[in-house]
């Protein structure tokens, strides 16, 4: 999709983190890794990681209650909720209608979406089409994980990268007839690709129709570096053309938070001050899907995104799947 529905806007924003937090020293203590490692190729320092009680649902229904406060709207005005991501609760029911019920709404549509690290921008884009399409006026946009249960712990290559957490936006629809251009907020223009010829670069070797087990997380990590600069300074490009946008006139970047070098080498290709770019995943390390909310809503609540804002929000996952989406505040 080229464009935004009608504009669909952001009304509000909230996250949830569990409460455990584990230091690279941490890790350290356990596998063959340091603190100096871990910084150096990734900028992580820290990650939080679920335990008793603390899931992808828990976690997905403290951020969304966060967001509704910010939003000051009820959970009974939610008509839609659409839930990115790849450590469901549950094989089924998805998610969202756990989320659902643990808010308190009744009745409105409620489904997850799948698309690993990109599947926030996925889950926005189609959030936005569906109140274009007058599926409802109001919709909780969640991205929600607990990576540490599909981490393979012994493996060093990939356990030190993931973290658990969860972001949330509500949505509300924009008016039909004035879509969010010439300054007005909304969602201006989103892209989202796949490639399934990349699947073995990044993927759980496991599931229900296949060996009936969970499975763990593989990633050839090299290999996702090289692609993802290339796919997301691309797709950037093409969001950037869509909406008739410069890059210079982009206010703040919120990537996918998967490494830091990943960050730099994007915003250099593309020419944007690294002032630009917000960063979290110092702290709470790679969320997948959770990422990019919960880096959005870390720079709202800091002020530093505010009411008239240009955002790009940007990611790539396994799949391949990348998309990108810039939205007016
Ligand atoms: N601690 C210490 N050493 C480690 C390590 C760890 N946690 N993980 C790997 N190493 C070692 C490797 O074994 C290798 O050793 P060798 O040279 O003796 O073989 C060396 O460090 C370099 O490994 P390499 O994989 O080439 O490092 P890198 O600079 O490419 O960094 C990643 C690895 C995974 C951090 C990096 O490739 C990356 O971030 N890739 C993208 C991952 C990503 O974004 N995934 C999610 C997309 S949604």
């Amino acid at each position: 999709m080229r464009r935004g529905g009608a504009g669909s806007r952001v009304l509000g924003s909230g996250s949830a983190l569990p409460r455990r937090i584990v230091t690279n020293d941490e890790l350290a203590a356990r596998i063959d890794t340091s603190d100096e490692w871990i910084v150096e190729r990734t900028g992580i320092r820290q990650r939080y990681i679920a335990g008793e009680g603390e899931t992808t649902a828990s976690l997905a229904t403290d951020a969304a209650r966060a967001a509704l406060a910010d939003a000051g709207i009820e959970a009974s005005e939610i008509d839609l909720i659409v839930l990115a991501t790849a450590t469901p609760d549950n094989t089924f029911p998805a998610t969202a209608t756990k989320v659902q019920h643990a808010l308190g709404c009744h009745g409105g549509i409620a489904f997850d979406v799948a698309a690993v690290c990109s599947g926030f921008l996925y889950a926005l884009t189609v959030a936005d089409a569906m109140l274009g399409a007058g599926q409802g006026t109001r919709a909780l946009v969640i991205g929600a994980e607990t990576f540490s249960r599909i981490l393979d712990w012994e493996d060093r290559t990939t356990c030190v990268l993931f973290g658990d957490g969860a972001g949330a936006i509500v949505l509300g629809a924009g008016e039909a007839d004035t879509p969010a251009r010439e300054g007005r907020p909304g969602l201006l223009a989103s892209r989202l690709h796949a490639d399934g010829s990349c699947h073995d670069l990044l993927y759980v070797d496991g599931g229900p129709s296949t060996t009936q087990t969970v499975g763990h997380l593989r990633m050839k990590g090299p290999e996702v570096f090289r692609h993802a600069v290339v796919n997301l300074s691309s797709v950037l490009g093409e969001v950037l053309e869509d909406a008739g946008v410069s890059v210079e006139a982009i206010d703040w970047v919120v990537p996918h938070q998967a490494n830091k070098r990943i960050l730099d080498a994007t915003a250099r290709k593309l020419g944007i001050p690294p002032e630009k770019v917000i960063v979290t995943v110092d702290e709470h390390a790679n969320t997948s899907a959770a990422s990019v909310p919960l880096a959005f809503d870390t720079a709202r609540r800091d002020g530093r995104i505010g009411t008239g804002d240009l955002v790009m929000f940007e990611a790539m996952g396994g799949g391949f799947t990348w998309g990108a989406a810039l939205v007016r505040m």
